[in-house]
């Protein structure tokens, strides 16, 4: 516990002459929720990007469990845990939600086609315990009332909810999210956020972007303030409500 999961050292990346991630250094640690926030424009995404293998830095190294993987391809830092939801394969709407589960499940989804035709028993064996394992997750995402619902017919909100659980199929040791709680109402949005609070306790560590501070706030563990393509604070989120550069990078939150 508490070892050095992703350390950022001094990444830069710019385009053409636009410095949009500058000198960033973050240390995310396992365990937790661990926010990052910044306005419009301060290089959260170009860094999320860069963690994921998307873009290589142009200076500055990423290290993931003491491993660099800035020179990696993105499918080997996934191989490796570190997974964003957005790289799990789409939502397939006229699919069982059961079903969405299991073709998110890591290296099921080239392999079943060929072992249910060969060797099926085996792959039966495997796929039950897939199975179990997905409704185990839908559960306790609170979806379990809906495993075998088309996902096309879920609730907006119920998606983002089947989104994550499917990402979490894939086992990561460390997940990304950009703005989990963006487009579903407060309610909700808080909602997801306690359910990603009580699975960082079972062996999955967050890292979020996050435009509701107030949400992310309330179940972050650490904060990142970003702006203009500089890291300007970081702290407990209490402490960052104390902090001018929070609103500097914010200028009118009070
Ligand atoms: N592919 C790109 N080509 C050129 N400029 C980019 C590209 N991606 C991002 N930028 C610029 O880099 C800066 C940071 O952008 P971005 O990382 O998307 O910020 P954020 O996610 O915090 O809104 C912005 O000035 C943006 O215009
Ligand atoms: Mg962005």
């Amino acid at each position: 516990m508490n070892e050095t999961l992703l350390k950022i050292d001094k990444v830069s990346r710019h385009f053409g002459g636009v410095y949009a991630v500058d000198g960033v250094s973050m240390d995310i640690n396992s365990g937790g929720i661990w926010g990052l926030v910044g306005p419009n424009g301060s290089g959260k995404s170009t860094l999320f990007n860069t963690i994921l293998g998307l873009y290589h830095p142009h200076s500055g190294g990423v290290y993931f469990k003491g491993v660099r993987i800035d020179n990696l391809a993105p499918y080997q830092i996934y191989d490796m845990g570190l997974v964003n939801a957005f790289q799990i394969p789409r939502l397939f709407p006229s699919m069982t939600v059961l079903d969405n589960m299991l073709v998110a499940a890591r290296g099921q989804m080239g392999d079943s086609l060929f072992n249910s035709l060969f060797l099926r028993q085996q792959w039966q064996e495997q796929e039950k315990g897939l199975v179990e394992e997905a409704m185990d997750i839908l559960d306790l995402i609170e979806l379990g009332g809906h495993t075998f619902s088309i996902a096309g017919e879920l609730s907006g909100g119920q998606r983002k909810l089947l989104e994550i659980a499917r990402s979490l199929m894939a086992k990561p040791t460390l997940l990304m999210l950009d703005e989990p709680a963006a487009g579903v109402n407060p309610i909700l949005g808080k909602k997801i956020f306690k359910k990603l609070h009580e699975l960082s306790g079972r062996g999955t560590t967050f890292f979020i972007v996050e435009h509701r501070l107030e949400i992310l706030f309330e179940f972050a563990s650490w904060v990142y303030v970003m702006d203009k393509g500089k890291r300007v604070a970081e702290g407990k989120s209490s402490d960052i409500l104390e902090e001018p550069a929070f609103y500097q990078a914010y200028p009118g939150k009070e």
